[in-house]
């Protein structure tokens, strides 16, 4: 592992002094940046849970949107994921764009959309990712993937003739970040990080020790 490099190559700097007073517009250049330079999937980003007992997990999902209701992801709600979101409402989002050596980090609490949110959300997927979703099966123990292929394949159909299907589990979900951490990685170590912390209306800035 030593061998291998990190943060090789010319990286974008980083001007905190610049940066805007709230979080949201500066995530958008960043996310913006990583797009022009070719990073696969921007937007997708690990979103942590932790479990009613306490364990947390992670893992990788695609952001939807981010606006003043927040930073929002969809989950079907019998999942692993959805239900830590409903057992202990607070997650954090992680981004990597690797390409520039920049990394997002945000915390808050989530709160469920509205069933319509959830279901316009739902409808603007593909008929596969509908098809999939529809089964409700995800993280179970699968026996083997021709039972997969023939499920998914039932589902498409139904999809097909069905499109305005929406199954009430799957779950658009804002959190509403209290803290918003941006990490510009330096060849150097010289590494610049800027926290933002919410305090009431406004967001507090602050440099980080790298
Ligand atoms: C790039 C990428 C994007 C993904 N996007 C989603 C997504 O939008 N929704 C989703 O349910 N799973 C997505 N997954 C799969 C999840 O990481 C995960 O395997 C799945 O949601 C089951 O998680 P859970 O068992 O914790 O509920 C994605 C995986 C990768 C690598």
């Amino acid at each position: 592992m030593r061998a291998l490099d990190v943060f090789a190559g010319e990286l974008p700097s980083f001007e905190p002094h610049t940066a805007p007073s709230d979080p949201e517009p500066l995530f958008v250049d960043w996310l913006f940046e990583a797009v022009d330079v070719g990073v696969r999937e921007p937007h997708a980003m690990t979103l942590s849970t932790v479990d009613p007992e306490g364990n947390p997990d992670a893992r990788v999902l695609i952001l939807k949107n981010v606006d003043a209701d927040g930073w929002q992801f969809a989950v079907h709600a019998a999942s692993p994921k959805g239900r830590d979101l409903a057992a202990h409402g607070r997650a954090a989002l992680t981004f990597y764009w690797p390409q520039l050596a920049r990394q997002v980090r945000v915390r808050g609490p989530v709160t469920a959309e509205p069933a319509e949110r959830s279901a316009a959300d739902f409808l603007a997927r593909s008929p596969e990712a509908r098809a999939e979703a529809l089964l409700g099966f995800q993280s179970r123990p699968l026996t083997d993937l021709a039972a997969r292929d023939a499920a998914t394949a039932a589902s498409l159909e139904r999809v097909e003739r069905e499109p305005g299907l929406v199954t009430p589990e799957w779950t658009l979900y804002s959190l509403r970040a209290e803290q918003v951490e941006f990490w510009q990685g330096d060849q150097q170590r010289n590494h610049t990080r800027l926290q933002y912390a919410r305090q009431g209306k406004v967001w507090a800035k602050q440099l980080l020790w790298p």
